[in-house]
């Protein structure tokens, strides 16, 4: 391929600009030309398209958000958006794509490819719910957000002896949740892949852990269970202790990336251009055990994501 496009779609996540520094400048060092496309698929279909040089990624690698821009496009959800999308793209003699972003972004990826134009997807998502992948660009930045956020709560609940519960965010997985419950000392995640008995496993938690002599308890939970307000409410009501809800929101989305989050979307960007290079296109890539794969994107999106159980179990045992 003699020129590339790459574009950044869906809800942004903390290192997707150290994936496009990685894209254009692995694609100029393979000879390719590149030509970045703002606001994601949207801006394929009004033609934003730009040409980059290794210049035009210079001083990005420590922002977070995304230099081309984002969007969610729905005009990409039918076959003429699609065949679009396509059009524009060769019209611009544009070979081949490199779309970076969650997977409502590969099911684009996946079309365009079946519609003729090679396209590749990198795991780009705060909700590490990216089924082929163990991890995806922005998880680890976003956990780092919630740490240092839960850790202020923390100080002031221990101040008070009071109850936090803190909902956090992950569309519908409950990554971000388990994680941090573990790493902040959270009495429990409370998270969609796992149901749960708001008497057994928030009250009881709570009377028990007063018995055991603990002054302040700590709760995570994820947008995909949600109801954090009417949660503190019914503790305050049931154990007379005093209870705040604190909703993160979109300060999980923001930030300069981890050094892991740079790492990661280095890796997956140059894996993503060699393969656009060896003309294969309709992949995604991955990480699995530390190794960079890649897999078709039908069998990517095919795969089913599910938690850990030894993550599950940790918060149990390590809050007593
Ligand atoms: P993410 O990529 O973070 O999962 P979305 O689910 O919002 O975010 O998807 C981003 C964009 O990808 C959508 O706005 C739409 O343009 C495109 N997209 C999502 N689902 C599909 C689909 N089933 N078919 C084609 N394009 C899709
Ligand atoms: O997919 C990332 C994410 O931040 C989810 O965790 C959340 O549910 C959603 O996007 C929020 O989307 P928006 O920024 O459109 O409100």
């Amino acid at each position: 391929m003699k020129r590339i496009g790459v574009l950044t779609s869906g809800g942004d996540a903390p290192g997707m600009n150290a994936a496009i520094r990685a894209v254009v400048r692995m694609a100029l060092s393979k000879n390719m030309e590149v030509y970045g496309i703002q606001k994601g698929y949207a801006g394929l279909l009004k033609g934003l398209f730009t040409p980059m040089n290794a210049r035009s990624v210079s001083n990005i690698l420590h922002s977070g958000g995304t230099v081309l821009q984002s969007s969610r496009c729905p005009e990409f959800r039918e076959e003429a958006g699609v065949k679009k999308g396509v059009e524009m793209a060769r019209s611009q003699g544009i070979e081949g794509l490199v779309v970076i972003g969650g997977d409502g972004s590969f099911r684009g990826a996946r079309d365009l490819s079946l519609a003729g134009l090679p396209t590749v997807g990198v795991p780009a998502t705060i909700d590490n719910d990216i089924a082929c992948t163990d991890t995806t660009i922005g998880f680890d930045t976003a956990l780092n957000t919630v740490k240092d956020a839960i850790d202020k709560i923390r100080d002031t609940a221990h101040s008070h002896e009071r109850c936090s519960i803190i909902e956090v965010m992950g569309r519908g997985a409950g990554y971000i949740a388990a994680y941090v419950a573990i790493a902040c000392g959270a009495e429990a995640s409370i998270i969609p892949e796992k149901p749960f008995d708001f008497d057994k496993d928030i009250l009881q938690r709570i009377i028990d852990g007063k018995k055991r002599g603990k002054e302040n308890n700590l709760f995570v939970v994820a947008e995909g269970v949600g109801g954090s307000v009417e949660m503190a409410r019914r503790i305050e009501e049931a154990t007379g202790i005093e209870t705040r809800a604190a909703i993160l929101g979109h300060i999980q989305r923001g930030g300069s990336p981890t050094v892991n989050d740079r790492m990661l979307a280095s890796r997956f960007g140059i894996h993503a251009v060699e393969l656009l290079y060896q003309d294969k296109g309709n992949r995604v890539v991955a990480i699995k055990d530390n190794v960079i794969v890649d897999y078709d994107i039908l069998e990517g999106l095919a795969m089913e994501k599910r938690m850990r159980d030894d993550i599950m179990g940790m918060a149990e045992i390590l809050s007593m």
